[in-house]
């Protein structure tokens, strides 16, 4: 019996861990770029279900950061242009990219319902979860 947790589990288990322990943190989940395609693909997630599964890169906050490579921290959705909104009670959004052998291989997208709840330790925290989840990919 192989009772090893896959990789989309553990996956999982960390939105959870997330979504759960850090009451700002209100849609916690993983977006993956698909291949050589330029879109990204919903993995692994929790909070309310999201019609966009599929993000081309520059669209939204999410496919602006696959091009950019850089975390992107978003007080006010309201005040943004290339936003996608996915559910009407989010009011901020951070998006930290995901690096495999420094390539930007997909992100970690968090929604909040508080207005402008994230500060640099929010980013330095993710970041160190980001390296992790690095590390259980390659
Ligand atoms: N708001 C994101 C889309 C993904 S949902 O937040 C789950 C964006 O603008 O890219």
């Amino acid at each position: 019996l192989n009772t090893e947790k896959t990789v989309d589990e553990r996956l999982l288990n960390i939105c959870e861990l997330l979504e759960t322990h850090i009451e700002y943190y209100n849609w916690v989940g993983f977006y993956f770029r698909n291949g050589t395609k330029e879109e990204l693909h919903l993995g692994p997630y929790v909070g309310a279900p999201t019609d966009h599964t599929v993000i081309p890169f520059g669209k939204g906050i999410c496919g602006q950061v696959a091009v950019s490579n850089k975390n992107f921290i978003v007080p006010d959705v309201a005040a943004q242009d290339n936003y996608i909104a996915c559910s009407i009670t989010v009011k901020a959004e951070i998006v930290i990219p995901i690096f495999v052998n420094g390539e930007n291989i997909g992100q970690i997208d968090i929604d909040s319902n508080t207005p402008d709840p994230f500060t640099q330790a929010d980013e330095r925290f993710l970041e160190f979860v980001c390296s992790q989840v690095a590390t259980l990919l390659s």
